[in-house]
């Protein structure tokens, strides 16, 4: 059966080792969304991984991993994750796939993402990869794939396009001397003529592998609260970082996904910046950032630091149907003597027990806390759900009644082996 991993916070729940430990029974590991905002940790024999782009499956041999069509790809980002791998010892020639229908991230992305993200009132916290003006250039129809650096003459017309129009903004509205063609597409021509050996029609490789009944595990980026729908919008990235972006971003349809894993950290973290109503506001933030090294794999930032929002997460289940849920980083609360749980919000007097999406309500919501025990003990050893400490195993049931969904994985530590299967 196929399987898919979806973050069900805002992103860094710890995707990266779940699906590290179930690409071992998969035949493809697909990446659907976003691109190289993402950041995918994976912890090998005491080594440290950090993706970006590609698909952390590669790490096992004989896998076939796809950056599918839905995925935005700066080639110079992926070409030196690409050396990176291979440095390490990984061979990626036969393995590694990628859409031919992929946007491509461009230099006036990137710094069209930094300077409009300069001149925002309200400040979203971007990584500055250009993901935005890329998915913006993909939905007004002036993007360019990455077919089209195989073709020169496509390349040429749609990229003179592109800076007759681009450049005219660039300097009229920020101050910006713009971009010089022969300089970008021979750059880009060169990126397309690198990568061309890993380019292919994705759509029809992962079709013939339905057919054949190959599994396939589906790598969500992201977290359902940076959903550019469903999110805590604007404070959002720029693609469906929910279930239902696997379809659109592979060119499968709903049936093929199969089952829906979500990924939860046992508390809350955000980069970046937007509405967190269970943020701590004491020392507890700095306590818990350094236990769980919350510090973003991409940017490097401080992740801002909370208690588990059980509306947030029933809402995000109820979006991606993850009946089963992963519960990340268990460890990190070993030493709390309480725990508290959002199981609803207060605002002007009036409780919500759904998520609001009235940016006055998510903004000043006030949690209402449902308080469990710690357990004080480490948990770190345990291999078996039954072995865990009573309060321990007290959260975890209280969490799954909260949002309905089954634990079916806890993680206690980064490692593979720190894994406890239920
Ligand atoms: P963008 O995706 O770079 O446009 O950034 C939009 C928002 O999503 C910002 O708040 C980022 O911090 C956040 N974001 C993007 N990618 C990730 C991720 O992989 N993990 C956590 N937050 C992310």
């Amino acid at each position: 059966m196929n399987t898919a991993i979806v973050g069900l916070q805002w992103g860094d729940e710890g995707k990266g080792k779940i699906i590290d430990i179930l690409a071992q029974k998969s035949d493809y590991i697909v990446r659907y969304q976003g691109g190289n905002n993402a950041g995918h940790t994976v912890v090998v024999k005491d080594k440290e991984f950090i993706f970006h782009l590609i698909p952390s499956g590669i790490l096992h041999k004989g896998k076939t991993c796809v950056i599918a069509n839905g995925v935005v790809v700066d080639p110079e980002s992926l070409l030196s994750e690409i050396e990176y791998l291979k440095n390490n010892g990984l061979k990626l020639e036969a393995n590694l796939k990628i859409s031919q229908i992929c946007h491509i991230i461009m230099p006036y992305h990137r710094i069209l993402d930094k300077l409009r993200e300069s001149k925002r009132t309200y400040k979203i916290g971007t990584t500055g990869r250009g993901i935005g003006p890329c998915y913006v250039d993909k939905i007004s129809r002036c993007g360019i794939r990455a077919v089209d650096l195989l073709n020169p003459q496509v390349f040429k017309e749609k990229l003179e396009d592109n800076l007759k129009e681009k450049n005219e903004v660039f300097k009229k509205v920020y101050n910006h001397p713009g971009f010089d063609f022969k300089e970008l597409y021979l750059e880009y021509l060169d990126y397309g003529r690198r990568i061309s050996k890993y380019i292919s029609n994705t759509m029809l490789l992962l079709q013939e592998a339905v057919k054949k009944n190959k599994s396939i595990l589906f790598e969500g980026a992201q977290g359902t609260f940076l959903d550019i729908d469903f999110g805590t919008y604007p404070f959002v990235t720029s693609s469906n970082t929910t279930s239902g972006g696997i379809c659109n971003g592979t060119g499968l349809s709903p049936g093929a996904v199969g089952k829906v894993i979500g990924a939860v950290k046992a508390y809350t973290t955000r980069v970046g910046e937007g509405p967190f109503p269970t943020e701590f506001k004491d020392a507890l933030s700095n306590i818990i950032r350094e236990k769980g090294r919350e510090f973003g794999a991409t940017t490097g930032r401080p992740r801002r630091c909370g208690w588990f929002d059980a509306v947030l997460v029933k809402h995000a289940v109820g979006l991606s149907s993850a009946r089963q849920v992963a519960i990340m980083k268990l460890d990190v609360l070993d030493n709390l003597k309480e725990i508290l749980v959002c199981v609803s919000y207060k605002y002007k007097g009036k409780i919500f027990r759904e998520f609001p999406y009235d940016f006055e309500v998510i903004a000043n919501a006030e949690p209402v806390y449902k308080i469990f025990k710690g357990w004080g003990k480490d948990s770190s050893t345990v291999r078996k759900f039954g072995k865990l400490p009573k309060n321990a195993l007290n959260y975890l049931l209280g969490l799954e009644d909260l949002i309905s969904a089954k634990i079916s994985i806890v993680s206690v530590g980064s490692g593979r082996a720190e894994t406890i299967f239920r």
